[in-house]
């Protein structure tokens, strides 16, 4: 290195160029070293502005850099008090963005450089390596990138800090010639899998080491153990392996041990107990086993103990009683047993606890909230037995409160009902009995009230209704009695409730229908009388109704048809008239067993089932008129565009043609001469063109027919022709044509004209030159790049959501389209996406009338969940398709692949990879993905992510998926070309 000769030379060329001024004139010696290209200062001036100027800075925090000021009064910099060269600068957390200029080498005194915090980003300048008086450089926290560049020239450095940001390449092993260094910062970023270095052992003075999540592997080497100076060892999130060496015990001064998350194997060495100093010590989610050493209560420091998921059994030493500073406590998912130490927290600070899916027995510790400090209380699934202790009353801190599947029996000490701060109390499981009491009012933070399957008794206090922020309430298999309370109408953010095998009495409340929020009702299997009230239909996000095994009386109100149910019960009541269409198609008829009075329409009716009658004459009769009257409309609507069209036709000129058998693709068509041939937009067709075929032209093959390019002479320009399968029903020619031709949107592809003659359909559509979006994703272009990158593939996926929301949104009666995938959204010659293929398309009115063709609506890979239980279809499922686009669009992978495994398709795939950014980073196609962008790609991803969601109620409506897509407008689109560096690509992403 020759940093120093460097300096120096840089210093003499300087004043080399003053030398001549000098023998000139007197005064001009004076102005010469006067102004700034002189002085150090100047240099130094001239450095930090020039750092200011790669530096984004929204909140401003650099206004005082300024060329006229002095850098000693410049805001985060500090001055020698002799020299008034930099010594520091100082500018953690301050929103900065931008890179760090290579000029920060020019402050040749800078000891320490803290800009912790922000979101720079960029590569770590290799020329930081010649600040050679740096004591201190912290710049975790932020986006840098690029490997570490080597700055083992830093001689004096004593901390070094670049954790927490994505850097990549190896972890640096030259950090080991730093023998200086106090802390080392190098975890959590992207670099190559590799081993700890071995070298690391040479930093004698280090006290505190930090490399999670930093991919290593390998055991951890014998010479971590001579940094006998270690307070901090965190080697967390990695894939160690090995057993935990007795040698840690060499480490006396270790305060903190995290290795929690790796692949440790073994039992914990005895000699841990020697570390008295420890204090927070986590190898929760290894491969550990054994018992724990009984001295390990000897660590009278421990203020965090955690070791949740490993394999440790046996009993907890009795001595974590005396412990007097423990604060939290995690041991879930082991197999300790026995009684628990019955001082645990009596004397500690306890703020969190964590004993569940142990096996745990005996009476209920009684002392964990003894401080009334304790937050999170979670001992579920054990077997603890007995009451629970009336001490809990006195605990107002808790927050969370589960000790459900566990032998706990009793009363709930009446003041536990009322706990200010808890979001959720789970009881569910036990054999608790008692009332609720009406404190329960207090508890206004409860998002969660779960008190399933005990013997609770008495009434549903009405002062549940003070709950304003419940979310769940599960009350089933009780034995509550009374009325279900008026009250709970206030519900506004109730999701789920379930009160089901109860003895609950009396009506269905009529205020029940303002719980806007209610996906999930269930209230089966108690004694409720009266009608089902109409205002049920009100809630308009109810996906599941259960309301069997009552005593309910009147009939079903038709309006209950509107919700989108995919599941309904009301067998076993007493319900009489005439069970609604829409309600026997959702729940077929053993929904509505075993109630004497209902009857079913003869046409509606599924199956045959004994079981249920079917409805008098005159509602038959109403039922078959009801249908012919739609069967009429559709014909009439038929009828209607064919002569629209045809009267376009004639207007336009357009000439009926005389087949040509020598132009004949089918022979049917010589028994009709005629073709009929409807245009919808204005486009010279020849049927002459259009029928001459040729197999070399074919282009696709769909699940409608075959698809061919034609260019057309008399209009100069290329049309795409589909020609129906013969077998295929004419209807579904019918529901294609009327539902495209009368489509004008940018994002759906144009239906031109339609021509029919006997068994031959052919459909004429605009011509896309880059075919499907699927074929799109998977090609290359000549250097191996993909076609699509991911400003293209971002604009794809708007495109593509306008006309699907066009048709949901839009339309009226809106159409559902069914069939979303990626092969069905096609590409014209400027990636403009198009929506094609409405073969299988449905307007919602329509939808349950008439024989609709056999052929199964949707592909596999996008069907929505719910269509495995339900035949019906909303505009939901077209957003899960839609979502699984998005996701093909930001993975890059098709929706079914063998590595998903047995039964999984992308979307599981994807949620099983949204742990931590990490994981995330990997789920992106990395074909397209890069620093710039990623960002832009999650936030496509967390769109995918929503419409993909489960229960159909919880996606976002195609209105709202285009609203947000257009948050994750990629920023090369946002920023102008001021703001790209010399390479064209953004700086300040
Ligand atoms: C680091 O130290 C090793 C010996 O421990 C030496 O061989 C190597 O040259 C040193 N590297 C630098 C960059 O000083
Ligand atoms: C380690 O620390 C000691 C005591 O502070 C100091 O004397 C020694 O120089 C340090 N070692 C190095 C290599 O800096």
């Amino acid at each position: 290195m020759t940093l120093p000769a460097s300096g120096f030379f840089a210093m003499a060329r300087a004043s080399l160029l003053c030398l001549p001024l000098q023998f000139l004139v007197v005064s001009l010696v004076f102005l010469c070293c006067q102004v700034p290209p002189c002085t150090p200062l100047a240099v130094e001036t001239r450095a930090l502005l020039e750092i200011k100027a790669r530096l984004k800075d929204p909140r401003n925090v650099l206004e005082s850099w300024r060329e006229s000021g002095s850098p000693c009064d410049y805001f985060g910099v500090t001055c020698d008090q002799v020299s008034g060269e930099v010594v520091a600068i100082s500018l953690v957390n301050q929103s900065l963005s931008g890179v760090i200029s290579p000029s920060v080498s020019k402050l040749r005194s800078l000891a320490s450089l803290l800009l912790a915090s922000n979101s720079i980003s960029g590569k770590i300048p290799r020329e930081l390596a010649k600040c050679s008086n740096l004591n201190v450089l912290n710049l975790s926290s932020n986006q840098l990138v690029g490997s570490v560049p080597d700055l083992s020239a830093l001689k004096s450095l004593k901390v070094l800090d670049i954790a927490v940001n994505r850097l990549s390449g190896k972890l640096p092993g030259w950090v080991g010639n730093l023998t200086g260094l106090i802390s080392l910062g190098l975890g959590d970023n992207d670099y190559d899998e590799g081993d700890i270095p071995d070298t690391l052992g040479n930093l004698k003075n280090l006290t505190w080491l930090f490399l999670g999540r930093s991919h290593l592997k390998g055991e951890i080497p014998e010479s971590i153990f001579e940094l006998t100076a270690l307070v901090t060892l965190d080697l967390s999130v990695n894939n160690i392996s090995g057993t935990l060496s007795k040698s840690i015990a060499k480490l006396r001064n270790l305060k903190q041990i995290e290795l929690f998350h790796n692949n440790l194997t073994g039992e914990l060495p005895p000699e841990l107990v020697e570390l008295t100093a420890l204090q927070q010590f986590d190898v929760s989610a290894n491969n550990l086993h054994g018992e724990l050493p009984p001295e390990i209560v000897n660590l009278k420091n421990l203020t965090v103990f955690q070791l949740y998921s490993n394999n440790f059994s046996g009993a907890l030493p009795e001595g974590f009683g005396d412990l007097h500073h423990l604060i939290g406590f995690s041991i879930y998912r082991n197999s300790f047993s026995g009684n628990f130490p019955a001082n645990f927290g009596r004397f500690s600070p306890l703020g969190s606890m964590d004993i569940s899916e142990n096996q745990f027995s005996g009476e209920f510790p009684r002392f964990l909230c003894a401080n009334r400090v304790l937050q999170f209380l979670l001992a579920l699934e054990n077997n603890f037995s007995g009451g629970l202790p009336d001490s809990y009353a006195e605990c107002k801190s808790l927050v969370r409160v589960r000790i459900n599947q566990n032998q706990l029996s009793g009363p709930i000490p009446g003041g536990v009902w009322a706990l200010p701060y808890a979001k959720m109390i789970d009881f569910s499981d036990n054999n608790f009995s008692g009332v609720v009491s009406s404190d329960i009012g207090n508890s206004t933070s409860l998002n969660q009230l779960l008190l399933q399957n005990n013997r609770f008794s008495g009434e549903v206090p009405s002062e549940l209704s003070k709950l304003t922020n419940l979310e769940k309430l599960l009350l089933m298999n009780n034995s509550f009695s009374g009325n279900i309370p008026a009250e709970i109408g206030n519900l506004g953010q109730l999701g789920s409730l379930h009160l089901e095998e109860n003895l609950l009495t009396g009506p269905i409340p009529v205020e029940l229908g303002e719980c806007s929020k209610l996906v999930d009702l269930n209230l089966a299997a108690n004694a409720l009388s009266g009608n089902i009230p109409n205002s049920l239909s009100q809630m308009s996000s109810l996906n599941s109704l259960n309301v069997s095994g009552n005593k309910l009386t009147g009939s079903i109100p038709e309006s209950l048809a509107k919700l989108k149910l995919s599941s309904i019960d009301m067998s076993g009541n007493q319900l009489s008239g005439e069970v609604p269409s829409d309600l026997l198609r959702i729940g077929g008829t053993k929904a509505f067993l075993g109630n004497m009075g209902l009857c079913v329409d003869q046409n509606s009716r599924l199956q045959k089932n004994p079981d249920i009658k079917i409805c008098s004459e005159k509602h038959t009769r109403r039922g078959i008129l009801a249908d012919k009257l739609a069967l009429f409309s559709i014909i009439l609507s038929a009828l209607v565009v064919v002569l629209v069209g045809l009267l376009l036709v004639s207007y336009k000129n357009f000439k009926y043609v005389e087949a040509d058998p020598a132009n004949s693709v089918d022979e049917e068509k010589e028994t009709y001469p005629k073709w009929k041939l409807a245009s919808f937009h204005h486009v010279e067709i020849d049927a002459d063109e259009i029928c001459n075929l040729e197999e070399e032209n074919l282009i696709g093959i769909g699940g409608t027919g075959k698809v061919y390019r034609v260019e057309l002479k008399k209009s100069d320009g290329t049309v795409a022709v589909k020609q129906l399968w013969k077998a295929d029903c004419a209807k579904l020619l019918l529901a294609e044509m009327e539902t495209l031709g009368n489509i004008r949107h940018r994002n759906i592809l144009k239906l031109y004209a339609c021509l029919m003659r006997g068994g031959s359909s052919f459909l004429v559509f605009e011509y896309m030159a880059n075919g499907n979006l699927f074929q799109a994703l998977h090609r290359q272009v000549k250097d191996g790049r993909p076609e699509l990158d991911w400003f293209q593939r971002y604009r794809i996926a708007v495109g593509a959501a306008k006309g699907i929301a066009y048709l949901h949104h839009d339309c009226s009666p809106p159409i559902i389209h069914r069939d979303i995938k990626s092969t069905n959204i096609l590409l014209d010659e400027h990636y403009e996406p198009k929506i094609a293929d409405f073969g299988v398309a449905k307007t919602i009115e329509k939808s349950h009338k008439g024989p609709n063709c056999s052929r199964i609506a949707g592909t596999h890979g996008y069907l929505a969940p719910e269509l495995a239980y339900t035949l019906k279809v909303s505009e939901k499922t077209d957003v899960y398709s839609f979502g699984v686009v998005l996701l093909e669009i930001v993975t890059g992978r098709r929706p079914l692949e063998d590595e998903y495994g047995e039964g999984r398709d992308i979307v599981h795939w994807t949620l099983t990879h949204l742990s931590d950014r990490k994981n995330v980073l990997k789920v992106l196609d990395d074909k397209v993905a890069s620093d710039y962008i990623e960002d832009d790609m999650i936030k496509v991803l967390k769109v995918a992510v929503l419409c993909t969601a489960k229960l159909p109620s919880l996606r976002p409506t195609m209105r709202e998926v285009v609203s947000m897509l257009s948050d994750a407008e990629p920023c090369t689109l946002r920023y102008t070309e001021n703001d790209a560096d010399k390479n064209g690509r953004p700086v300040f992403c």
